[in-house]
């Protein structure tokens, strides 16, 4: 996968796909509050999220396992070579922890949220996106071909298993919502075919009706999640 693009956010997107993501809003949200300053983004790819928080004047620091992306991420700010399995983090020294499509590929769910409520400090927030299986495209594809663009796929999630996982290892799901039901298709099909890129509103407009009806059968998912000071 070339992991280059977008090197900026929104960059070979049109502004309109924006507008069925819904995470975003619960994101800003979270980002808005003044207690939440140093961001840890764990499988931060090309590191563009890592650009988004620092225009909001966060502290964001990325780590990915793959060293060629970490390479990329560093034009983004601080990014480290690590392994969501031991995060070379101290204890309690983070506000926000940021995981965006990555827990399916960690697979060890449980160890992976006992390092972000590790590293995270009382209060703190995992925020939290994923891809589920309560969309039929997901299942099939997921079975069909067991990889994201040549990266495994070592975990398969449904929205109320990642709910049970996450109140398991300690946090307080505050936010959490599905959205993108034939979305999924238009992160994959504009890029294969730039010409489809023409047809996005329109695919925004089925997707919107689509939700009204279907929510449940959403392909993704996000958690905003805060760490719970018992245990
Ligand atoms: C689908 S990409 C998502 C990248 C980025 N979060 C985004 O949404 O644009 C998954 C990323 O997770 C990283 N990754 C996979 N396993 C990991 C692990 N155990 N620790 C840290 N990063 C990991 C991959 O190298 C890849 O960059």
């Amino acid at each position: 996968m070339d992991y280059r693009k977008p090197a900026v956010f929104g960059e070979n997107w049109s502004p309109s796909r924006y507008r069925v993501l819904p995470h975003f809003a619960a994101e800003q949200e979270v980002l808005a509050r003044p207690d939440i300053r140093r961001i840890l983004e764990i499988g931060c790819g090309n590191g563009w999220n890592m650009s988004r928080f620092a225009q909001d004047g966060h502290t964001a620091f990325g780590l990915d396992v793959v060293p060629e992306r970490v390479a990329l991420a560093v034009a983004h700010g601080p990014a480290m070579l690590g392994d969501g399995l031991r995060l070379p983090v101290g204890d309690g020294c983070l506000d926000m922890v940021y995981i965006q499509h990555v827990l399916h590929h960690i697979g060890d769910v449980e160890r992976a949220l006992a390092e972000v409520r590790r590293v995270l400090r009382p209060g703190g927030v995992l925020f939290l996106i994923e891809t589920v299986e309560d969309n039929p495209i997901i299942h099939w594809g997921r079975r069909l071909y067991p990889k994201w663009r040549g990266d495994e796929i070592n975990a398969l999630f449904t929205f109320a298993g990642l709910a049970m996982m996450l109140s398991d290892a300690g946090f307080r799901v505050s936010r959490a919502g599905q959205y993108s039901i034939l979305f999924w298709l238009w992160e994959v099909l504009p890029d294969l075919f730039p010409a489809m890129e023409k047809l996005t509103p329109t695919a925004v407009a089925v997707e919107e009706r689509l939700q009204r009806v279907g929510r449940q059968f959403s392909a993704h998912c996000y958690f905003a999640a805060t760490k719970e000071a018992w245990l």
